[in-house]
């Protein structure tokens, strides 16, 4: 409570509201450089983490693009101690994504002199040219900061050398289905004139089966051979479950999950480097996706909370993991294709699965009236069965490699059960996509059909100089 007698105090003449304001503004410049050099340079994991994180939050000048916000508290990941962008930063992440998609446009196809007068107009060599940062206002999908007609400045020359691309405006270039800048290999004109002319749905559609190690009956583990130490010994339910798995019939114990070494003992939680012993290939996936991308940096781990997408409320304070889809002893792959995700995930596009043909083949197959590999669940899509360096199919755990752009899907998944004019069709209609493929596409892109005829053209060319020349 102020007191009368407070107004009454003579004024100290140089407090002015002037310099009151000038102190106050030095006061808070030096305590806001101070943080922001601390907080961008500072470990997350060492300091005050909840004090450090908020600090850093109000320094981000906007709102983090969809691909990085959940990495975002991760400033030096990007930033140099003054805040300029490293050099190397996106391709310290990126290189061998963008490398295994065999990049169209990587900055060293720029280095000839020649492209010297294209650079100026738009330098492709770096990342930031089209890739901005924390300007919401500014992005686009995959973070991209640069108006849509940019190929202009380098393919001018596509409008007279191809008259089928005559009447094409600029911007239409990279609309889907067409062309993009890094990943073409679902689009290049040589892989699209092998596949003319696929049938929409091919014969026996079905994916492959993953490889399994053999397991050889002699290591096989019952119920009565669990090694949990009292008083961790289970009976009932998890040891049931346990008893059940593959798991046990490899011969995996409970200790080789639960005694991470010998100094820390029996441990209840199990995390993600006890299974990457065993299953590094796996884990290595998940890091890169957004479900692990937090992990991976050191950042505590994401919780359905703070999504930007839709998610249902029963699992927002959860913490993901490995168990997020294998949850309990069962880790029975079935459920965790589509039921598990489905327990999380709450967007049109998710609730809409149960209504597609896809669904439906896959409850067939789930239900042994289809045979394995036929039906089409979530984890078809977004974790594929992929195969890795040495040749095993295994399951991708990085849901994000083959997202956006969403022709990445094409070969992954799509083929192994549809035609690639189908295909392309499909992921181009954004309504179909949001139905999650309950229907037909009602979009119809020509590139399959103009490459059939550019082909054609030029075999008659061909054909015509032969003639010409006398047939030799
Ligand atoms: C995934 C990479 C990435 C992360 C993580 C990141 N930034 Fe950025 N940031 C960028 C990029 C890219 C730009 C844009 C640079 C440009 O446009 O020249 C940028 C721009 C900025 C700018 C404007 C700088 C300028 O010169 O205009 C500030 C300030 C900034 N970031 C602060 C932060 C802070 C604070 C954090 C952590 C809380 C952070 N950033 C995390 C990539 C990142
Ligand atoms: C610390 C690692 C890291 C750094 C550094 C990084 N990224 Fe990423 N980036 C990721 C992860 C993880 C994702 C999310 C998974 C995915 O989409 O592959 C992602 C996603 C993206 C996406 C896809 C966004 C979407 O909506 O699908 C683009 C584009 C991208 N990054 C570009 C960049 C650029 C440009 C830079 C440099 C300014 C950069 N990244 C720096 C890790 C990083
Ligand atoms: C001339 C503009 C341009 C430059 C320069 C550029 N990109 Fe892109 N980037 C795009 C466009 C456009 C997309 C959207 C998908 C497409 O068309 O390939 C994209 C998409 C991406 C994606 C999403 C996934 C994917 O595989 O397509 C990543 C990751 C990415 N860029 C990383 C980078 C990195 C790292 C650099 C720097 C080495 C870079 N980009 C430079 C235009 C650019
Ligand atoms: C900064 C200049 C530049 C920009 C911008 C650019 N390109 Fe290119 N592009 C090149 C160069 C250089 C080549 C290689 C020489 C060639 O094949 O013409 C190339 C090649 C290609 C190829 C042929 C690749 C192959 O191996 O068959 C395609 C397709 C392509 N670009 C599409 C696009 C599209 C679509 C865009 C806009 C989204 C775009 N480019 C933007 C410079 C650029
Ligand atoms: C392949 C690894 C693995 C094996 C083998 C395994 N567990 Fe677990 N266990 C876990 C994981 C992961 C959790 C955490 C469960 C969760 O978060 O859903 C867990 C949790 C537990 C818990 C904590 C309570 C609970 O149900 O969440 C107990 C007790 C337990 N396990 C006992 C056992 C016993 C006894 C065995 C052997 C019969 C065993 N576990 C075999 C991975 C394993
Ligand atoms: C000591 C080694 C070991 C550890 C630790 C381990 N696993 Fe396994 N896991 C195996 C073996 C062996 C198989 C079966 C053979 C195969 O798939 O190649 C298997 C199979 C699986 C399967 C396939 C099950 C099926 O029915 O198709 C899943 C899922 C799995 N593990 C998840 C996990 C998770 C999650 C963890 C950590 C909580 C974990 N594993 C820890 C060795 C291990
Ligand atoms: C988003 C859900 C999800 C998460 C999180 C997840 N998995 Fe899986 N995992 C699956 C699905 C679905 C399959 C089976 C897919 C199939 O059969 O096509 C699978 C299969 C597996 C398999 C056996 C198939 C193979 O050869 O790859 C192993 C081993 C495995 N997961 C380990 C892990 C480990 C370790 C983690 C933690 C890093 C993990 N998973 C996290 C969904 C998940
Ligand atoms: C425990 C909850 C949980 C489970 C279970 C789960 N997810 Fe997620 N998923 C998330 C969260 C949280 C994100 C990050 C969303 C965000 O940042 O807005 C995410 C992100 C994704 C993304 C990337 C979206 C994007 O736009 O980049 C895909 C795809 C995805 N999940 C698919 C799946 C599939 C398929 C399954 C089942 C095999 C699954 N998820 C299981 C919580 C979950
Ligand atoms: C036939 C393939 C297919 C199936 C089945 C499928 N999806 Fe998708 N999903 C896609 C495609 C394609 C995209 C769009 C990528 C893009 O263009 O951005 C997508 C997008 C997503 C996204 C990102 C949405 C966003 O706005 O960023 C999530 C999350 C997701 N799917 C989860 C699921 C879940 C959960 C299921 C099962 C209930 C499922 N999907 C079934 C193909 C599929
Ligand atoms: C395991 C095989 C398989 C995979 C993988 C698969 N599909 Fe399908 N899909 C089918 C079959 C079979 C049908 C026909 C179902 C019917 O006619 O009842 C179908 C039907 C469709 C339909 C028409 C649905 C309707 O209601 O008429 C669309 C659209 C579609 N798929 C798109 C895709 C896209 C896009 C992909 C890749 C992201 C994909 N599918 C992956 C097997 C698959």
């Amino acid at each position: 409570m102020r007191s009368t007698t407070d107004q009454t105090k003579p004024r100290i003449s140089f407090i002015t509201p002037f310099t009151v304001q000038l102190l106050c503004w030095l006061v808070m410049t030096v305590v806001v450089v101070g943080l922001f050099f601390w907080s961008a340079t500072a470990n997350y994991s060492n300091l005050s983490s909840t004090l450090l994180g908020t600090t850093k939050a109000l320094l981000l000048p906007g709102q983090t693009s969809h691909g990085h916000y959940q990495i975002e508290l991760a400033c030096n990941a990007c930033h140099t101690a003054n805040m300029g962008v490293k050099q190397d930063a996106c391709l310290s992440c990126h290189q061998e994504e963008l490398k295994l998609a065999r990049d169209t446009h990587p900055a060293k196809k720029f280095d000839d002199p020649g492209n010297a007068a294209r650079l100026k107009v738009l330098d492709a060599q770096k990342c930031i040219t089209c890739h901005r940062e924390h300007v919401p206002e500014h992005t686009h999908p995959m973070g991209l900061s640069l108006p849509t007609d940019y190929c202009y400045h380098c393919h001018q020359g596509v409008m007279t050398e191809r008259p089928s691309h005559a009447d094409f405006a600029f911007n239409s270039c990279a609309t889907a289905g067409c062309h993009n800048y890094h990943d073409n290999r679902a689009l290049y004109e040589n892989f699209l004139q092998k596949h003319v002319g696929e049938m929409d749905v091919v014969d026996n559609p079905h994916v492959r089966e993953p490889d399994r190690a053999t397991l050889s009956p002699d290591v096989a583990l019952s119920a009565a051979d669990q090694d949990a130490p009292e008083p961790h010994r289970a009976e009932g339910r998890l040891l049931h479950d346990w008893a059940q798995t593959l798991h046990a019939r490899a011969g995996v114990n409970c200790q080789a999950c639960h005694v991470a070494d010998k100094q820390s003992g029996w441990q209840d939680a199990v995390s993600h480097h006890t299974c990457a012993k065993c299953h590094a290939g796996e884990v290595a996936g998940w890091l890169q996706g957004h479900h692990g991308m937090r992990v991976a940096r050191d950042l505590p781990p994401m919780t359905p909370a703070e999504a930007r997408l839709p998610m249902k409320p029963a699992r927002a304070h959860e913490q993901l993991d490995c168990s997020s889809c294998h949850g309990g002893h069962r880790f029975d792959t079935q459920y965790a294709a589509a039921e598990a995700c489905m327990t999380c995930h709450n967007d049109a596009h998710t609730l809409a699965w149960k209504h597609s043909s896809h669904a439906e083949l896959w409850t067939r197959a789930g239900a042994g009236q289809g045979a394995p590999g036929t039906g089409v669940a979530c984890a078809t899509c977004h974790l594929p069965r992929c195969e890795n360096e040495s040749g095993k199919v295994v399951v991708q755990h990085n849901q994000n490699d083959n997202l956006r752009p969403n022709e990445k899907m094409i070969r992954s998944v799509c083929m192994q059960c549809h035609g690639i004019a189908f295909s392309i069709d499909s992921l181009a209609d954004a309504n179909l996509v949001k139905a999650c493929f309950a229907g037909r596409s009602q979009t119809q892109i020509k590139s399959v059909e103009m490459v059939r005829e550019w082909f054609e053209t030029k075999a008659k060319k061909r054909a015509n100089r032969k003639a010409k020349t006398g047939g030799s």
